[in-house]
């Protein structure tokens, strides 16, 4: 699903329920991202990024509270690649092919051997065409980026609703409109639309589905 529909939170709880790993991809993304801007290549510079999407070992770990953490070539980048920054460099940088190929290679590998929940856009559309359980979660426009800005205001970032908002539907629009890996749902995925439920209903129906196929 799109930006900002709940699908780290809930992928998080699903995955804590049934006892699976949890792969936030679009984390990956983001260590890409950051990486390209440590080492100064331009958004523009298809043959760096993919340099870079090709040679960085970006791995998840569980921090001393054992909420999750990134590491990216052995650092942890956890709270970096949450900066506002970063979120507007990944959407270019994650449209780019040779990025696109690279993390779908590592996801793949990452999800082999299954008991995994793996969150992002096109997981189920190309990243695991054949996963046993495909959910499309999302909300409304102003549903996403209300939730956004409150996440940002409570990390102490100064934003206004509307910046969020029109950042996210420029977001949306150029990841459902991108010619590599749109963000669409798989024809055999299960639509959840999340407006005036709560993280708990969410999390308990992907649960229930999962259990109904075996999980
Ligand atoms: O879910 P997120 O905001 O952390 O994702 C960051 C960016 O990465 C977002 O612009 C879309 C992109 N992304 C992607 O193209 N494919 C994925 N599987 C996950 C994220």
């Amino acid at each position: 699903g799109p930006a900002g529909a709940g699908k780290s939170t809930v992928a998080k709880l699903v995955a804590k329920s049934l006892h699976y790993t949890f792969i936030d991809s679009g984390a990956m993304y983001r260590c890409v991202a950051l990486e390209s801007r440590a080492k100064g290549i331009a958004v523009d510079n298809v043959d760096g990024l993919e340099t870079i999407a090709r040679t960085i070992k970006i791995q998840f770990g569980s921090g001393p509270d054992g909420a999750q953490i990134v590491l990216s070539n052995g650092t942890d980048v956890s709270s970096a690649i949450r900066t506002q920054d970063i979120s507007s460099l990944v959407s270019p940088v994650s449209a780019v092919p040779g990025v696109r190929k690279y993390m779908t290679s590592q996801q793949q590998s990452m999800g082999s051997s299954g008991g995994v929940v793996m969150e992002g856009r096109d997981i189920g559309t190309v990243v695991f065409p054949d996963a046993e359980v495909k959910i499309y979660l999302t909300a409304s426009p102003e549903e996403r980026a209300r939730r956004r800005y409150e996440e940002l205001l409570a990390k102490g970032t100064e934003t206004t609703f509307e910046s969020v908002l029109k950042d996210q539907l420029e977001r949306d629009h150029r990841d459902s409109t991108r010619a590599e890996a749109p963000l669409k749902p798989a024809e055999d995925s299960i639509t959840i639309l999340t407006d005036g439920l709560t993280i708990n209903d969410v999390v308990d129906n992907i649960c229930e589905i999962a259990r109904q196929k075996g999980a």
